[in-house]
């Protein structure tokens, strides 16, 4: 049996952090190393899964001197410029999905990748990613259909439409030759007219607990094509990741996404 990949999680206390942790626990793919947190955190020096079941502590900062194969980063910009640091100057590889990240640091990621293999993604869903994946074919095989993405959510979303509505959204855009910012329609009200002829709509839902909900609907005369995705809970981002990170242990330095695991599993599979 190979060797467990040797993983770090940056950002180990944090609601991904938790998730993560929780999920790597009985992953025997992973040996988890180092669970790091921010210096000055209330976690630092306390034990993972309580004080029995582990020597295993949260800790800040790297030690050089301990082998890591691949740090998992959801921690914020300012950690990711840490873990960053860190990565390139050991030749390890990094996934993170830290969002708001500026153009400074992410020229930085752009220049580490010339060193070093990172993948990232603003969603780490399996099932968003193939769900993008599908509406791309259907949307340029079906350049004349109507085009509309529903999303729903629990009550205390606070943007709309969601992110992932909206990179739905670009991705079918794009697989159409034109852009959001041209074609996308986000309010109906009052008497706004016929449809307009290759416009994408988007509509909102939004209450009780819906972990998120994402459904696009190509519509023709006569039939129509549904495309759907429901999350029912919010640890597929932290599968999602672990999935990432054993995948890329081992790649050649360069940026990757979860749309070229998918492609490799996709090339593998029976024809
Ligand atoms: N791509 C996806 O699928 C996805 C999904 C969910 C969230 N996210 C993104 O992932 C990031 C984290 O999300 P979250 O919901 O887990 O946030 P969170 O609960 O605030 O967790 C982040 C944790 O990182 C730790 N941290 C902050 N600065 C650090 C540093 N310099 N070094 C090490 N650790 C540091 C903090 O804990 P201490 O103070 O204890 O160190 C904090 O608890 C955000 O950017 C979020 O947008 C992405």
């Amino acid at each position: 049996m190979p060797s467990a990949i040797r993983l770090a999680i940056h950002g180990a206390s944090g609601r991904m952090g938790s998730a993560l942790l929780a999920l790597v626990r009985h992953d025997r793919r992973f040996e988890l190393v180092r669970a790091v947190v921010s210096a000055g955190s209330a976690y630092d020096g306390t034990p993972l899964f309580g004080e029995l079941s582990t020597s295993l502590r949260y800790a800040h900062g790297w030690d050089a001197a301990q082998a890591i194969d691949v740090v998992v980063d959801f921690s914020g910009p300012e950690g990711l410029s840490s873990a960053l640091a860190y990565c390139t100057q050991h030749g390890v590889a990094l996934v993170t999905g830290t969002t708001g990240i500026d153009p400074a640091l992410d020229a930085r990621l752009a220049d580490a990748q010339k060193h070093i293999p990172v993948l990232r993604a603003a969603n780490f869903s399996l099932g968003v990613a193939v769900l993008a994946r599908l509406l791309r074919q259907a949307a340029a095989a079906l350049p004349d259909w109507d085009l509309e993405i529903i999303e729903t959510h629990h009550g205390r979303k606070e943007d709309a439409p969601s992110g992932t509505a909206l990179a739905l959204g670009h991705a079918a855009a794009q697989a159409r030759g034109t852009t959001l910012e041209k074609d996308g329609v986000y309010v109906r009200e009052g008497r706004p007219g016929a449809r307009r002829q290759g416009s994408i709509g988007f509509a909102v839902v939004r209450g009780g607990d819906v972990v998120g909900e994402h459904t696009a609907l190509l519509l023709g005369q006569g039939e129509r094509v549904e495309l759907s995705h429901r999350a029912t809970d919010r640890s597929i981002f932290a599968r999602g990741a672990l999935e990432a990170a054993a995948w890329l242990v081992g790649r050649k330095p360069g940026a990757y996404a979860i749309d070229d695991l998918l492609l490799e599993r996709q090339a593998k599979a029976v024809p």
